[in-house]
């Protein structure tokens, strides 16, 4: 066992679920090496960065954290910081050029040379490993988990879909899915550890497929259900055009796999939609979210939303607000258009809507949508919901924190409850992103009955 300070390390971790879990991935990896998590960046010897690159802001925030590592490794010349992740493999060595502190590069599907990266690093050499292997699943690699209530579970890495403005498959590669064993190995560890919540995560979680089990992800939740009854069942992301009648049913048809899906748009458009090479028009996304209300009728959703993509007019955008308001989602993610090096459109289409006018028109659909989601919330104020506590809310250890299966934030007063149950909240209150509550006091339950 290494104990000294050199080799205890610190992971930031930026960026999307997929991320976390591999930061998870990267601590199992680095502590059977035999180094130690440290408590925080000022105690580590090892500062690894795991870093994002689907938007602009998410690269600059890297940017800083870099600058300011670099004063504190002028202070501790033996300081090891390393890159890993998205941005390293979309930048690659120019990084090392950029920032001077960076002594390591990694990507998604090298993480298994990390030790020998830092050892390398530690002999005062630099080294960079950013090659793709659509074999690499990490399977096998038990992650080491932050939270033991929740849990993400990787299903599929990558992916093969080749929107005009996404980075992912450049950063990610192709799709590959972790065998359907391994999965239900993790799920059965997970459950017998008492964990209350299990995310399937993947870029494009209905390409899931097993040739070996002859299985496809319908099929794989519907086993994970079952093996975890006692736990919540969520999975993201899915893509609209893959997203099957079969899953929508499964969901329906299993109490403990959540009644919320999010099913990104990007645009309100088919004309943008098209340009986004999404493979659907919006009057397709529209038929799917019909089969979905009508298959679960008490299903929340939820979406991401791209402003001043490349060619936007007036009337796309209005197009976007009009989808918002007709399908009433309960909560988005909004971003404006920044355009990636390398991708479809950074290659064949203009960035053309200023600055501003992308601002502008993403300020309209943060307005529209939180007043959406303020008025959907109130709706909720009077009736019971089924919560699962996660932790103390952020305001006052008095209070709990959870969330309804639907995956709305619910702030209560705890009296004797910890994280982890399960308990019913009568709602009192709400804002445009948390619902205030009541504790019942009908006690916890043993079984999942979602809502
Ligand atoms: N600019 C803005 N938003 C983007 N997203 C992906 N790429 C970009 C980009 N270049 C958004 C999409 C995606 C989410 C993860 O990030 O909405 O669903
Ligand atoms: Fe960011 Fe996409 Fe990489 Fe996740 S997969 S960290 S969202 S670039």
């Amino acid at each position: 066992m290494r104990r000294e300070k050199g080799n205890a390390f610190f992971i930031h971790t930026f960026g999307c679920q997929m991320n976390l879990a591999d930061s998870g991935i990267i601590t199992a990896l680095l502590q059977q090496e035999g180094y130690v998590v440290a408590d925080s960046d000022a105690t580590a010897g090892i500062i690894l960065l795991n870093t994002c690159a689907v938007r602009e802001n998410a690269v600059d925030r890297v940017g800083h954290l870099l600058q300011h590592l670099h004063g504190q490794k002028k202070r501790n010349k033996h300081l090891i910081i390393g890159v890993v992740g998205c941005i390293p493999q979309h930048q690659r060595e120019e990084l090392f050029a950029r920032y001077p502190a960076i002594d390591f590069l990694a990507g998604p599907d090298t993480y298994r040379t990390l030790p020998e990266l830092i050892a390398q690093a530690q002999r005062g050499g630099k080294g960079a490993t950013l090659a793709f292997n659509t074999a690499e699943t990490y399977d096998g690699i038990e992650p080491v988990r932050q939270s033991a209530i929740s849990a993400f579970v990787p299903v599929m890495r990558g992916c093969n879909n080749m929107c005009a403005y996404c980075v992912v498959p450049f950063t990610r590669g192709r799709e590959r899915s972790q065998p359907f064993d391994s999965v239900v190995r993790e799920v059965q560890n997970l459950a017998a550890s008492g964990y209350r919540e299990i995310t399937l995560l993947g870029q494009n979680v209905n390409s899931y497929y097993d040739d070996r089990a002859v299985c496809d992800f319908a099929a794989l939740l519907d086993a994970v259900s079952r093996e975890a009854p006692q736990a919540r069942i969520r999975f993201t992301t899915s893509h609209p055009k893959d997203i099957s009648e079969s899953l929508v049913r499964t969901i329906a048809s299993r109490p403990n796999i959540c009644n919320h899906i999010h099913l990104p748009v990007q645009s309100g458009s088919s004309r943008m939609l098209g340009m986004m090479n999404r493979g659907h028009t919006i009057e397709e996304y529209r038929e799917k979210i019909a089969l979905i209300r009508s298959l679960i009728p008490d299903v929340t959703l939820s979406t991401d939303i791209i402003a001043g993509f490349c060619g936007e007019l007036e009337d796309d955008h209005k197009a976007s607000l009009k989808l918002l308001s007709d399908v009433r989602f309960d909560a988005a993610y909004m971003f404006y258009y920044s355009t990636r090096e390398g991708t479809l459109a950074a290659k064949t289409l203009e960035d053309d809507v200023p600055e501003a006018v992308k601002k502008r028109r993403l300020q309209e659909i943060i307005d529209l949508q939180n007043s959406i989601s303020a008025e959907l919330f109130c709706e909720a104020i009077g009736s019971v919901v089924e919560v699962l506590a996660e932790s103390e809310s952020r305001r006052s250890s008095a209070q709990l924190m959870g969330r309804t299966a639907g995956n709305r934030a619910v702030v209560f007063d705890r009296e004797r409850y910890q994280p982890g149950d399960l308990l019913d909240v009568l709602v009192t209150g709400a804002t445009s992103a948390t619902l205030i509550g009541r504790l019942m006091h009908s006690g916890t339950h043993l079984s999942v009955n979602m809502r």
